[in-house]
């Protein structure tokens, strides 16, 4: 969809992160730890997400969690006996690092709601409906790690107050037959890093595909996305599809894709995130000489 004349939007203040998911992908490792607890190396996934929320201005940040997960709950929010215990010993450093990591309840606007049954990612973002602030709302799904200069969700920001669509969805190209893995986007112009489109399809079959243009899991929604996930039917697998949603209401707001910056990893695959904490670990210089060394170490055996 061409970019209309609209007035500029209302500011993005809340970000929905959908944590209820079982993580299958990378069981047994997910068997009792919930996938956003993943670690790139000292740093679990939801903290990247977190961070880039914040750094994007969010003003309530709303989890949709499952009750199994409540480890979430406990990674999130400020621990104030760890806080003690860990100064009682003198350990003040790690202790103000995970002070500024948590959120405080009390100064950070935080919600939990639960997602009781696996509906799919639309009816995730349904239950948040009741948390969210007047005003377009950021979805980030955390195993989706978006690592750059800039923070994916703040330049995404900035290009959807420029105005012209009520949807944005971050999307890079992906091979051919990659596309029955993503959303995929109908693409019909492009203006630098903005893609307009006209509707996306959720995993479509390759030679079905309408692009190459995937949607990761960055998302900047018009406020009505509730009312339009409120009465969308199951869609691909037989979920309430955010895709389905977004692309009904193309007509009505408008539509455009965000090539970001960064280099996405996707964490909930094992490929994916030993990607990730490669290219982590090579962006520090501490854990940089490991990976040369071990490659010195792999070089000399052979
Ligand atoms: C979800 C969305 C899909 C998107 C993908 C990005 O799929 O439904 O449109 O392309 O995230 O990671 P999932 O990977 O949860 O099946």
């Amino acid at each position: 969809m061409e970019p209309k004349e609209t007035a500029r939007p209302l500011p993005v203040r809340t970000a929905i992160f959908p944590v209820a998911g079982l993580g299958t992908r990378f069981l047994p490792a997910t068997k009792a730890t919930p996938k956003e607890l993943l670690a790139v190396l000292d740093r679990p996934l939801i903290q990247f997400a977190i961070d880039e929320a914040r750094a994007a201005g969010i003003e309530r940040m709303i989890f949709v969690s499952h009750p199994s997960k409540s480890a979430i709950e406990k990674y999130v929010l400020h621990d104030a006996e760890l806080d003690e215990q860990l100064c009682a010993k003198g350990k003040t450093e790690v202790a103000q690092k995970l002070r500024a990591n948590a959120l405080d309840a009390k100064a950070i606007d935080v919600r939990f709601v639960m997602q009781d049954e696996p509906l799919g990612l639309g009816h995730a973002v349904l239950c948040a409906a009741d948390d969210a602030l007047p005003g377009p709302v950021a979805v980030i799904l955390p195993d989706d790690l978006i690592l750059g200069d800039a923070g994916c969700l703040s330049e995404m920001i900035e290009a959807y107050e420029r105005g012209g669509a009520g949807h944005m969805v971050a999307t890079m190209q992906v091979e051919a037959d990659a596309v029955s893995s993503y959303g995929i986007l109908s693409v019909t112009g492009r203006d630098e890093n903005v893609l307009w489109a006209d509707g996306m399809v959720e995993k479509p079959d390759p030679d079905e595909a309408p692009s190459r243009q995937a949607v990761v899991g960055r998302y900047v929604l018009d406020g009505s996305i509730f009312d339009d996930l409120r009465n969308q039917k199951p869609g691909a697998g037989g979920e309430i599809q955010l895709t389905d949603a977004i692309s009904r209401a193309t007509p009505r707001v408008g539509l455009s894709g965000f090539r970001f910056s960064g280099q996405r990893y996707d964490c909930g695959s094992k490929v994916g995130m030993l990607q990730a904490i490669l290219a982590y670990a090579n962006s520090t210089t501490e854990f940089r000489n490991v990976i040369e060394d071990h490659n010195r170490g792999l070089l000399a055996a052979e």
